[in-house]
């Protein structure tokens, strides 16, 4: 379907308000599902149809019948989405939102890496984080997200051998919530690796009464302290059922917007790096994404993200078992 759409005026003109009218009635004209992850600035939560965890979007992009999908997240969830139901188009509003964790498996690496391993351990089982490139994922057996990572580590007989990739944080964690010895991939996401327990311990001394809520790809140290870990759809869920009334947020601040929204009388406090005054908590991979960007994007149809269809079909599979295995 071509669709040609005016632009409103010069971009640098419109405010805030008149850039989300804009996103909104392109929205309409393009049949389009934006969709958006919890870490992306709160405007962008606010006009998105479905604001939700990696497997959530995941499910939202598989299951949509809107001509295109505007993916307000990083490149590997909009890849993701593309995989999952290739005949949409697929936007995201700056292809350079890529992720620290995808770039720590490159895929000639992977794949050299899976092959020895493959021939040392027969029958060993790839399971890898969706936080990778369409070709890590057509490479490995099943994909997983921090919210099914367990179910599928389990749903893996006993004598079977396990390649976790890449974060090794979310797998050491697995490790000790399983039981199971796993080989780990040496990937870490450069967000959550820089929350510091001294900082966290001096913010838990202040607030005695506070929660530490913390998002699985930290690191141990950060784990153990913590009084609930989860995806961050858990970590919000978390936040609503409790009986606390003040939480320490140890993942991408973004999600203290929907955290605030759903509990307004509650105290959300982020968790903070090692280094004083350092906005390293924010992803800076997620906050590429701008309500400008995302309004050129819809108005341009760029950029789009296209990929082979025969790599569409190979990373298909994974993809699916991981959505058959947390039914
Ligand atoms: P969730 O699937 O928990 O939303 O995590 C995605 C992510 O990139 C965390 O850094
Ligand atoms: Fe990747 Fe970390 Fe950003 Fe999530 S927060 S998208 S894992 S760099």
């Amino acid at each position: 379907m071509e669709t040609i759409i005016e632009a409103a005026t010069d971009v640098a003109q419109l405010t805030d308000e008149e850039l989300v009218a804009e996103i909104q009635r392109l929205k309409r004209a393009l049949n389009a599902v934006i969709l958006a992850h919890y870490y992306q600035y709160s405007e962008i939560q606010e006009l998105a149809d479905f604001v939700g965890d990696s497997l959530e979007l995941s499910r939202k992009a598989q299951q949509t019948d809107a001509d295109t999908i505007v993916f307000c997240g990083v490149h590997f969830m909009a890849e993701t989405a593309k995989i999952l139901n290739p005949t949409k188009r697929v936007l995201l509003p700056d292809l350079a939102a890529g992720c620290s964790l995808a770039d720590s498996a490159p895929a000639d690496e992977f794949r050299r890496v899976l092959e020895q391993l493959r021939a040392e351990y027969p029958g060993l089982v790839a399971i890898t984080y969706i936080n990778c490139s369409a070709e890590v994922k057509a490479l490995s057996d099943i994909i997983c997200t921090s919210s099914n990572a367990e179910r599928i580590i389990r749903s893996v007989p006993e004598n079977v051998p396990i390649l976790f990739s890449p974060d090794r944080n979310l797998g050491a964690y697995l490790q000790r919530k399983t039981g199971r010895k796993m080989l780990l991939w040496n990937g870490t996401c450069i967000v959550h690796q820089s929350f510091s327990i001294r900082r966290i311990e001096e913010q838990l001394a202040e607030h005695p009464d506070a929660e530490l809520i913390a998002h699985p790809e930290c690191e141990d140290a950060i784990l153990s302290r913590a009084h609930f870990i989860g995806s961050t759809s858990a970590l919000l869920r978390y936040t609503i059922e409790s009986p606390r009334t003040t939480f320490i947020v140890a993942t991408e601040p973004g999600i203290i917007h929907q955290m605030e929204k759903a509990s307004p009388h509650k105290r959300f406090i982020a968790a903070l790096p090692e280094k004083e005054g350092c906005r390293c908590s924010e992803c800076p991979y997620m906050k590429l994404n701008t309500l400008e960007k995302l309004y050129l994007c819809m108005l341009r149809g760029e950029p789009e993200v296209r990929l082979d269809p025969e790599l569409i079909e190979r990373a298909r599979r994974p993809l699916e078992r991981m959505l058959e295995l947390s039914r």
